[in-house]
């Protein structure tokens, strides 16, 4: 359970989702670190949140891409947080990624190489203590590689793979590792796009679904549910006919 003793880290808490869980974490009385590129940008979310919830929020610089510099950020958390949360990801452009391998290669690391390697060096620490929840932020992309959004959906394949991974290894040993797979959600990544709503969900919505997993000690949480019925059908297509559907 998430108790007023609880440490939670947030690494994209810049993000609509990461913001979410600042919400819902600090409503269930946890002590936060929101860690992310410009960090400054949140000082009025810090300020509002121990205002509502009476909670302690700590700011955190992080660029995730500067892969050397996991260990020196993990360093000056002090202790490893109870639970970790990455809510980093990239959706790019799947056209300028086919043409460019500069573009390709950022959504790549951006998804895949930086959100795993930075777990990796936190799971260490939670390891070496005997206790922690892991949490990755991954998606249904990965699920199956479609023409419309394979190199992200790849480097998310990447990570939901990698996390699987990652809790094999750590079962028996007090960490433990969700993987979630929102399905669309309505933040600043997808706007523009023209989403279904009954598959679309609210970041609250996945924040709330979020801690819940996270409590209950879940492996993966596909947010809406139809969404493991979806990709379940979709990993079912022969691979003649989804060729045929350039999805
Ligand atoms: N929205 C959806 O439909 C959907 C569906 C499935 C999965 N997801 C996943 O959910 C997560 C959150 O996405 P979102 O929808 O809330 O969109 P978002 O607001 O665009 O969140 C992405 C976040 O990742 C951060 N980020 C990217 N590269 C980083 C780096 N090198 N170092 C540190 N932070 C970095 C961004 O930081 P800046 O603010 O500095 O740019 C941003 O805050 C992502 O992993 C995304 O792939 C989203």
């Amino acid at each position: 359970m998430t108790g007023k003793s609880s440490t939670v880290l947030i690494v994209g808490a810049a993000s609509d989702i990461g913001r979410a869980l600042a919400r819902e974490y600090a409503k269930a009385g946890a002590s936060l670190i929101l860690a992310a590129r410009r960090v400054e940008r949140l000082a009025p979310d810090a300020e509002d949140l121990k205002l509502r919830h009476g909670t302690t929020v700590r700011l955190a610089e992080c660029d995730l891409l500067d892969l050397a510099g996991h260990e020196r950020f993990l360093d000056t958390l002090g202790e490893p947080p109870d639970i970790a949360l990455c809510v980093v990801g990239l959706l790019g452009q799947q056209q300028a990624a086919e043409a460019d391998a500069a573009a390709a290669d950022l959504i790549m690391r951006s998804n895949y190489n930086a959100p795993a390697l930075l777990l990796n060096a936190v799971a260490a620490r939670m390891e070496r203590r005997g206790s922690g929840h892991i949490v990755g932020i991954s998606s249904v992309a990965g699920d199956r590689g479609r023409a419309s959004n394979y190199v992200y959906g790849s480097a998310k394949a990447g990570f939901t793979a990698f996390l699987s991974g990652l809790r094999n290894r750590l079962a028996g040993k007090g960490v433990a590792v969700l993987t979630v797979k929102p399905g669309f959600v309505d933040t600043r990544m997808t706007e523009g796009m023209a989403l279904p709503p009954l598959l679309t969900a609210k970041p609250i919505e996945v924040a709330q679904a979020v801690r819940r997993a996270q409590e209950r000690g879940r492996d993966v949480l596909y947010v809406r549910p139809i969404w493991r019925v979806i990709m379940l059908v979709i990993r079912l297509l022969p691979e003649g006919l989804f060729k045929r559907m350039r999805i």
